[in-house]
């Protein structure tokens, strides 16, 4: 009997995702890559409010509250169940040691009871993966903005998993700075959103704030003189008995951070002369900044990309896509995989 002239059907990729490097609790799974069939986000934000930042301390012990039910609910929402599960993929670094440390023991304890393999994943990897899931079209390689509460990389994407870091933040990360400047006209923890609203109603021109350049690289950024500047205005404020506008405020110094982002960024596209741009990282869920890369991206002639603000700041799903490549290339992790907090991209 000949063989068939038929191919034999792919057996469907399915990775259980965990995230856990810093205040959300995350499980996903995501189907050949791309596809999300459940994402599971227990986010801590209401318990560290309180204390105007992240505790370590206290993340890791809710982490371990929550982390068991959260990677429950994702099977449950994906139809699946562990038999059906190709890889686990989870964040092993850069993060908070105590938070990386309960997603990765559970990976590895779910991993040696069922035989599953094992794939650690790059929380930055992660981040800029998030991009594969709405764009089936995106494919390396291009130049990725990344922008959080821990970092501001900008990142050649040479292909999947295969990154250059080009620019890099010398102080502050992009994040940071608004969380800080948010604390400083009293609107808590975490920032970003809250400026990203009140900016809404404020006027970007009214204070002029400095847009910090690094004079080695291009690329770089600062954010620290930024926020200094903040600060000093709102003291001289203080000092002269004038009343501060907020939204004021928030907005010039929303639309500072903005204007280095968006001119760094596209600067190296052209430079390194790509032709498709992609912002990661949850300052990449900012309206106004989405905005601006979409004007300036539309004007130059670059096709910009950018995930749902649910694919922006921490999640699973971002992580399923990353391990999904990972996989692919064939990485598979041993039982000694550890949280290694300062993990370089
Ligand atoms: O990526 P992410 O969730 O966690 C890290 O890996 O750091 O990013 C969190 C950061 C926080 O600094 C938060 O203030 C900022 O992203 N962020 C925003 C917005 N949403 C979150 N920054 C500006 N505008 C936003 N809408
Ligand atoms: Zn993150």
């Amino acid at each position: 009997m000949g063989g068939s002239i038929l191919e034999p059907m792919e057996k469907d990729v399915l990775i259980l995702a965990i995230e856990s490097s810093c205040d959300e609790t995350a499980a996903a799974v995501v189907k050949n890559g791309r596809e999300v069939l459940s994402n599971v986000i227990y986010t801590q934000i209401a318990l560290h409010t309180q204390f105007g930042g992240v505790v370590p301390e206290i993340a890791s012990r809710k982490h371990i509250e929550k982390i068991n039910q959260v990677i429950e609910q994702a099977l449950t929402e994906a139809k699946l169940t562990l038999q059906d599960i190709t890889a686990i993929a989870v964040t092993y670094g850069p993060g908070l040691v105590g938070a990386l440390l309960v997603g990765v023991a559970e990976a590895k304890a779910i991993s040696f009871a069922s035989g599953i393999p094992l794939v650690g994943v790059h929380h930055i990897s992660g981040h800029i993966s998030a991009n594969y899931i709405e764009h089936a079209e995106l494919e390396p390689p291009f130049v990725c903005l990344v922008a959080s509460g821990g970092h501001s990389h900008l990142v050649v994407v040479k292909d999947y998993g295969e990154y250059e870091i080009i620019g890099r933040t010398r102080d502050d990360a992009a994040g940071e700075a608004f969380d800080k400047v948010a604390r400083a006209i009293g609107l808590g923890y975490p920032g970003g959103p809250k400026i990203d609203q009140l900016a809404k109603e404020g006027n970007p021109d009214a204070i002029s704030f400095p847009r910090a350049k690094v004079a080695e690289n291009e690329y770089d950024f600062s954010f620290s003189g930024l926020k200094s500047a903040v600060l000093n205005y709102l003291n001289s404020c203080q000092m002269k008995g004038e009343t501060v506008k907020t939204a004021d405020v928030a907005a010039s110094f929303q639309k500072a951070v903005i204007d280095v982002l968006v001119e760094h960024s596209l600067h190296a596209v052209k430079q390194f002369g790509f032709s498709k741009f992609a912002i990661a990282g949850g300052v990449a869920s900012n309206s106004s900044l989405r905005k601006a890369f979409e004007q300036e991206c539309a004007r130059q002639g670059i096709r910009f990309y950018h995930p749902s603000p649910i694919y922006c700041t921490d999640n699973a799903a971002m992580i399923g896509v990353a391990g999904y490549y990972e996989y692919l290339a064939g990485v598979r992790h041993g039982y000694d995989l550890n949280a290694v907090p300062n993990l370089k991209l």
